[in-house]
C-alpha cells in the first residue's frame, strides 16, 4: 500500500507539480510513498505564511504551548508502534530501533511540555536604587529546519518541539526518502493544536531548497536555521547564513572514535562496537568509525569483534537482527565507493564477502529477501591518518581499526580526522577516562558506553566538521531557538544614568591585619 505525499502550506496540501520522487522500502523495493516536490517558489511562500502566523503564536502564554506539546507527545505515544513500522518500512531500520526512535519524540515532548512552564528569565539586581532588571527569552522568529532520513521522525522532533514551544513558527524540510515517515510526524504534530501555519512542511530536493532558503534569507522571513546533514552542505548553509548574520544549528557528520584501553572489558567493549559500528547499518551520525585499541589487546579484541560480527543477523529489519538494508539507493551508492576505499595494507575481517549481500555473495544466517540493499558488514584494521577510510565519515556498515600505545596517541589519533561529534573510551582506570574526556574535541564522550545512543535530555552536537558548535537537546537548545532580551525599568521618577550616578562605598583599602 503506498500513498501520495506533497508539501502542507497553512494546512493545505500543495497541489501536485509534475516532479515526483518515489520512496520505496529500501527491504523489498516496494513503493511506500509518491513525493510530489515543491520547489524553491513554494519554500518561500511556506516561510512568508509561517512569519504570517508566528506573532499570534508567540502571543499566546508559554504554558498553552506546552500543552499543545503535550498532545503531541499524546499522539505520538498512542500512535507509536504504526509510526515505528513506517519508519522501519521506509528506511529499513531494525523494529527495535524504530521503536527506540519514536520513544526518543516522546522522551523530547514529555521534556518541553514542562518547559512551557519554565521558560525562565531572570531577576538581576541593579547598580542603581528604584530600578530593576531583568532577562525574557524571546523567540527567534520562523525557523527553517532541514533534515536527514536516518532518524526520520526523532532528530525532526530535536528541532520541532523546542521551536515550537518557545514560540516560533517553522518550515519543515525533511529528506524525500523518509517522506511518508515526516508527513506522519506532520500530522500528529496538526492534530495536537497547532494553529494553521505554524508548521509548515515542504518537501523539495537538495538545490530547491537552497534556493528557497536563499529567498527567504533575503526576504527576512527566515530568522534561524537548524540543519542535520553532512559536512559539505552544512559548510554552504553556513556561509549562506553567515551573509544574512545568522548562525545556524547544525548537526553534522562524525568520525566517531573509540579508544580501547589495556585495562578494558574487552566483551564490553565488543558489544559496544558491533551496536554503534553496526547498529542502523551504520547509518547514525554517531556511528563508530575507527576503534582505536591498544596494541597489547588488539589480537584479542580482533578476534572478538570478528567472531561477534560473522555472528550476527544481518537481514528483515521487521524481525531481531542486528541491522537491515541501507536508508535508501542514494547510501548504497555512495558506500559502494567508500568500499572502494579499502587499500592494499588494509586486512578485512567480520564476514564471508565484501558488498552487496546476494547469490554471488551469501551471509550465513541472512533473513532479507536479497533484492533489497543489503550489505556484509566489514570491519577493516590497520587503517591509518591519511586513509580515506581513516579520514572521513563512512555512513554504512564498515569501522576501521587501528592500534596505539600511549593515552596521548590515542587521543591524538581519535582527533586526527578533524570531526568531533561523539567519542568513546573502555576503561577500568578514571584517570584513563577523564584525560581522554580533556583531551578529546568532541562534543560527546562515553566512558564504557558506546558513541551512539544520546539521550533526549543531555546537549546533542559536535565541534570541527561535525558542527559549529551549536547544541541541541534538554535546556541546551532553547539558546538556539530564543534570543535574550534584556530589560531595565527606572522607577526612580528621574534619570539615572549607568556607570555615572552610582552609590559609591568608601573602603579603607590601607587596612592590615594588627
Ligand atoms: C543521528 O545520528 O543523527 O545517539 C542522531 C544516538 C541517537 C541519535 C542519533 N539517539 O545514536
Amino acid at each position: 500500500m503506498s500513498h501520495t505525499v506533497r508539501s502542507v502550506i497553512a494546512a493545505e496540501r500543495e497541489a501536485a507539480t509534475g516532479r515526483a520522487f518515489r520512496s520505496t522500502n529500501p527491504a523489498t523495493g516496494e513503493l511506500v510513498a509518491e513525493v510530489h516536490l515543491s520547489d524553491a517558489t513554494g519554500f518561500a511562500a511556506a516561510a512568508r505564511t509561517a512569519k504570517q502566523a508566528q506573532r499570534a503564536w508567540a502571543d499566546l502564554p508559554a504554558p498553552a504551548r506546552g500543552e499543545v506539546i503535550a498532545h503531541a507527545g499524546q499522539l505520538v505515544r498512542a500512535n507509536a508502534e504504526k509510526l515505528a513500522r513506517l519508519v522501519t518500512r521506509e528506511i529499513g531500520k531494525p523494529l527495535k530501533e524504530a521503536r527506540g526512535e519514536v520513544q526518543e519524540v516522546i522522551d523530547t515532548c514529555t521534556f518541553f511540555l514542562g518547559e512551557g512552564r519554565r521558560l525562565y528569565g531572570q531577576t538581576v539586581p541593579s547598580e542603581m536604587p528604584d530600578k530593576e532588571l531583568f532577562t525574557f527569552r524571546q523567540p527567534v522568529g520562523v525557523a527553517a529546519v532541514i533534515t536527514a532520513g536516518n532518524f526520520p521522525v526523532a532528530v525532526p522532533s530535536w528541532y520541532l518541539v523546542p521551536a515550537l514551544l518557545c514560540g516560533n513558527a517553522v518550515v519543515w524540510k525533511p529528506a524525500e526518502y523518509s517522506a511518508a515517515s515526516a508527513e506522519a510526524l506532520y500530522e500528529l504534530f496538526a492534530h495536537a493544536g497547532l494553529p494553521e501555519g505554524v508548521l509548515n512542511l515542504v518537501f523539495a530536493d537538495g538545490a530547491d531548497t537552497f534556493a528557497g532558503l536563499t529567498e527567504a534569507l533575503g526576504a527576512g522571513t527566515v530568522n534561524k536555521v537548524g540543519f542535520t546533514g553532512s559536512s559539505e552542505v552544512g559548510a554552504r548553509i553556513g556561509e549562506l547564513c553567515g551573509r544574512h548574520l545568522q548562525s545556524p544549528c547544525l548537526e553534522l557528520g562524525g568520525k566517531n572514535p573509540m579508544v580501547v584501553t589495556a585495562d578494558a572489558d574487552l566483551d564490553q567493549a565488543v558489544e559496544g562496537a558491533l551496536f554503534s559500528g553496526f547498529g542502523t547499518a551504520g547509518q547514525r551520525c554517531t556511528s563508530l568509525g575507527t576503534a582505536i585499541v591498544h596494541e597489547s589487546v588488539l589480537p584479542e579484541f580482533l578476534r572478538r569483534f570478528d567472531e561477534a560480527t560473522r555472528a550476527a543477523v544481518i537481514g528483515d529489519p521487521t524481525g531481531d537482527v542486528l541491522y537491515g538494508p541501507l536508508l535508501d539507493e542514494k547510501f548504497a551508492h555512495s558506500y559502494e565507493k567508500t568500499l572502494g576505499q579499502i587499500a592494499s595494507h588494509h586486512e578485512v575481517h567480520g564476514s564471508t564477502a565484501i558488498g552487496r549481500i546476494g547469490d554471488e555473495r551469501p551471509r550465513a544466517g541472512f533473513t532479507g529477501d536479497p533484492s533489497g540493499l543489503y550489505y556484509h558488514p566489514v570491519i577493516v584494521s590497520g587503517v591509518r591518518p591519511g586513509d580515506a577510510l581513516f579520514d572521513n565519515e563512512t555512513f554504512g556498515p564498515i569501522v576501521g581499526v587501528t592500534s596505539y600505545r600511549t593515552l596521548d596517541e590515542a587521543i591524538e589519533l581519535a582527533n586526527a580526522p578533524g570531526y568531533g561529534l561523539s567519542s568513546a573510551i573502555y576503561t577500568t582506570d578514571p584517570a584513563s577516562a577523564f584525560r581522554f574526556r580533556r583531551g578529546i574535541g568532541a562534543g560527546m564522550v562515553s566512558v564504557n558506553n558506546t558513541t551512539s545512543g544520546a539521550e533526549a535530555h543531555l546537549p546533542f552536537g559536535g565541534n570541527g566538521k561535525s558542527g559549529n558548535g551549536s547544541r541541541q537537546s534538554g535546556m541546551w537548545v532553547l539558546d538556539q531557538f530564543t534570543r535574550w532580551q534584556s530589560l531595565n525599568w527606572d522607577f526612580s521618577g528621574h534619570l539615572q544614568k549607568a556607570q555615572m550616578d552610582i552609590t559609591v562605598v568608601d573602603p579603607d583599602l590601607e587596612y592590615r591585619l594588627p
